[in-house]
């Protein structure tokens, strides 16, 4: 029998299928359409994703990112959590179904799957995508309202990627209180900005209120170190450009890098990293410079030098986002 494909090859041949039957010049005004919107004044009454070529733009166009975000966020809760697996999913405000994607690319396999969004289009076309995908085969596309009114059924993991941006505060509250009763682990990922940051942290609070710990990518589920307004706490993901991109963007770069900021915060047993590289590693001649932040609360720069041996060879290797130290 084959191997089969990897999830993430699986999304890019599918995504690059979808543009197939969309001419470029109505895949590029789709996409400035949602730029402006995105830019315009968020939260909105009504889906920014009202048809087909919007959906089918954001899905070329944005799922990319938001898939490799996710699935990074999705990588360092697994790695505090190395026996757990999920049981089963729901993807609130999923769209066109990224974080589900990452869910199966991190852990592989078939589990009950839920997405959850009001917008229609982005619905039907995120289940049309998943076909290429077999452990989404049985996933439910459900069209539902984030808001006071919002009903969870008891899941073992829910994602809520990009989405807490879109929703007006008393929604992103009513939103937390209810998946904080209805899910074991919960994983929220945003834009990389100081206000996706400052989101994140009032989510943090939130889920740690309501007895949740943080897996990753905090070391510790006290307060956040970083003094409000001074810096803002945020990974990178490499995402290859697709022709959209290059289209829309201009440029012959063949990736683009992704910040976002996340969390995952749990009810169940986990182990968070010592420490976590919190920018990209300084290589200097002879020593790296790591940026971290511990467990004692503090955010500390370490030089590793080559007297350090083999934590010098793997401080070279680290990477932003990383835990440390590593398993030698
Ligand atoms: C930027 S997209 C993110 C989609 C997906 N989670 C991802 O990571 O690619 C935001 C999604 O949130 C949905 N959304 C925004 N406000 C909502 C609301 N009040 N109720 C339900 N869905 C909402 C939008 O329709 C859209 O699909």
């Amino acid at each position: 029998m084959n191997d089969p494909v990897p999830p993430a090859d699986a999304l890019r041949s599918s995504l690059a299928a979808l543009l197939t039957n969309l001419p470029p010049r109505q895949a590029a005004q789709a996409v400035d359409r949602l730029i402006a919107n995105y830019r315009g004044a968020t939260p909105t009454h009504a889906p920014i994703l009202r048809d087909r070529a919007d959906v089918a733009a954001y899905a070329a166009y944005r799922m990319p990112a938001t898939f490799q975000a996710t699935a990074s966020a999705l990588e360092a809760l697994a790695e505090a959590t190395p026996d757990w697996v999920p049981a089963g999913h729901t993807d609130i405000g999923g769209g066109t179904g990224a974080a589900t994607w990452a869910v199966t690319a991190t852990w592989p396999g078939t589990r009950p799957v839920t997405v959850l969004d009001w917008a229609e289009p982005a619905l039907a076309l995120g289940k049309e995508i998943a076909a290429a995908n077999p452990a989404l085969h049985d996933a439910h596309w459900q069209r539902s309202r984030i808001g006071p009114a919002l009903t969870l059924a008891p899941t073992d993991l829910a994602t809520i990627s990009y989405v807490l941006n879109e929703l007006t505060a008393p929604d992103r509250t009513a939103l937390l209180t209810t998946v904080a009763a209805a899910a074991q682990t919960v994983v929220i990922v945003e834009p990389g900005t100081p206000d996706g940051y400052t989101r994140v942290i009032e989510a943090r609070d939130h889920l740690i209120a309501a007895g949740f710990r943080i897996a990753a990518p905090c070391p510790h589920s006290a307060a956040c170190p970083i003094a409000p307004g001074t810096d803002w706490c945020h990974f990178s993901a490499r995402v290859s450009r697709s022709s959209l991109h290059r289209q829309v963007k201009g440029g012959s770069l063949a990736y683009e890098d992704e910040k976002f900021s996340y969390v995952a915060a749990t009810r169940r047993p986990a182990t968070p990293a010592a420490a976590r590289v919190v920018r990209r590693p300084q290589i200097r001649k002879g020593q790296v410079l790591l940026d971290l932040c511990e467990t004692d609360e503090q955010l500390r720069r370490t030089t590793v030098t080559k007297r350090h041996g083999d934590l010098y060879k793997a401080a070279r290797d680290a990477d932003w986002g990383d835990p440390w130290p590593p398993l030698l």
